[in-house]
C-alpha cells in the first residue's frame, strides 16, 4: 500500500453520526475485528475485549442505554477530562459548532443541543455497538493499547465502507455497563464503537474536521 492510498482511507474516514439500519455482515466484522487487532500494544498484551451488539440486541441496548442516561448519574471507570484550555478548548469549540450548524442547533440553544447530545445514546441509529475495555491493572498504557485498536478499528472498517463513531459519552455510564453486559469489574470500559453504513444524506454527516499544522504540534530538533 502506497502512502497516498493510506491517506486516501485517512481522508475517507470520519465520525458517522447519522447511520442506515442495515446490518453489517457478521464476516465483515469479525475481519474488522481481526485487521484491528494487528494494532502493536505494550508486551503484546493485546488487553482489548468487545461486547459487540447486533440486530435485536443493539435495539435492547439503545433503549437501555438512552434510558439511563436520562435517569442515571455518570460515573465513568476512565477519568473525564477536567477541562479543555487554550488551542484544546478551541477545537473541541469548533467541532462542537461544526456538528450542531450542520444540524441546525443555534447557539444558545440549550434544549437542541441536549437533543442532539441524546443522540449518543441512541447509538445515532447504528445497527451495531462494540463496548471496548481494558484490564484496570495495565492502567493507562493498557487504554492507550486500546486507542491504537479502536483507530485501527475505523480505519479497517472504512476500507469496508462501514462507517464508525468513537463514543466516551457511553462510557460515562459504567457502572450500568458493566451490569448490563456483565463487564467484570477489574476492567475498565473505555468507549464504545458504533457503527454500520453511513447515511450519507443526513446534515450530522455534512461537515468534516480540520487538522493542526505540523508547527503547531513537532518540536522538531537537530
Ligand atoms: C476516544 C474518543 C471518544 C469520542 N467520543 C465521542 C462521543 O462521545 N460523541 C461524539 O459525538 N463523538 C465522539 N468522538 C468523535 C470525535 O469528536 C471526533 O473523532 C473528532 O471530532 C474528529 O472528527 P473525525 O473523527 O470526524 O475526524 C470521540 C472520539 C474519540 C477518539
Amino acid at each position: 500500500m502506497s502512502i497516498a492510498e493510506l491517506n486516501a482511507l485517512l481522508d475517507k474516514r470520519h465520525s458517522c453520526r447519522a447511520f442506515l439500519p442495515d446490518p453489517v455482515p457478521q464476516d465483515q466484522i469479525a475481519q474488522i475485528v481481526t485487521s484491528a487487532s494487528r494494532v502493536p500494544s505494550w508486551c503484546n498484551a493485546q488487553p482489548w475485549q468487545l461486547v459487540i451488539t447486533s440486530g435485536d440486541e443493539t435495539d435492547r441496548f439503545r433503549d437501555a442505554m438512552s434510558n439511563e442516561a436520562e435517569n442515571g448519574t455518570p460515573a465513568p471507570d476512565l477519568p473525564f477530562p477536567t477541562s479543555y484550555s487554550g488551542e484544546y478548548q478551541d477545537r473541541r469549540r469548533t467541532c462542537g459548532w461544526a456538528l450542531y450548524s450542520a444540524v441546525g442547533v443555534e447557539r444558545g440553544d440549550r434544549e437542541g443541543s441536549a437533543q442532539q447530545m441524546m443522540q449518543n445514546f441512541a447509538l445515532f441509529g447504528a445497527p451495531h455497538c462494540a463496548i471496548i475495555s481494558s484490564p484496570a491493572e495495565l492502567g493507562p498504557y493498557g487504554a492507550m493499547d486500546c486507542g491504537g485498536f479502536v483507530t485501527a478499528f475505523a480505519l479497517a472498517a472504512q476500507a469496508l465502507g462501514v462507517a464508525t463513531i468513537p463514543q466516551a459519552a457511553l462510557a460515562a455510564y459504567s457502572p450500568f455497563l458493566h451490569q448490563y453486559f456483565q463487564i467484570p469489574d477489574d476492567r475498565l470500559i473505555l468507549c464504545a464503537v458504533s457503527f454500520g453504513y453511513s447515511d450519507t444524506d443526513h446534515p450530522a454527516n455534512s461537515f468534516r474536521t480540520e487538522r493542526a499544522a505540523l508547527g503547531d504540534f513537532v518540536d522538531w530538533r537537530g
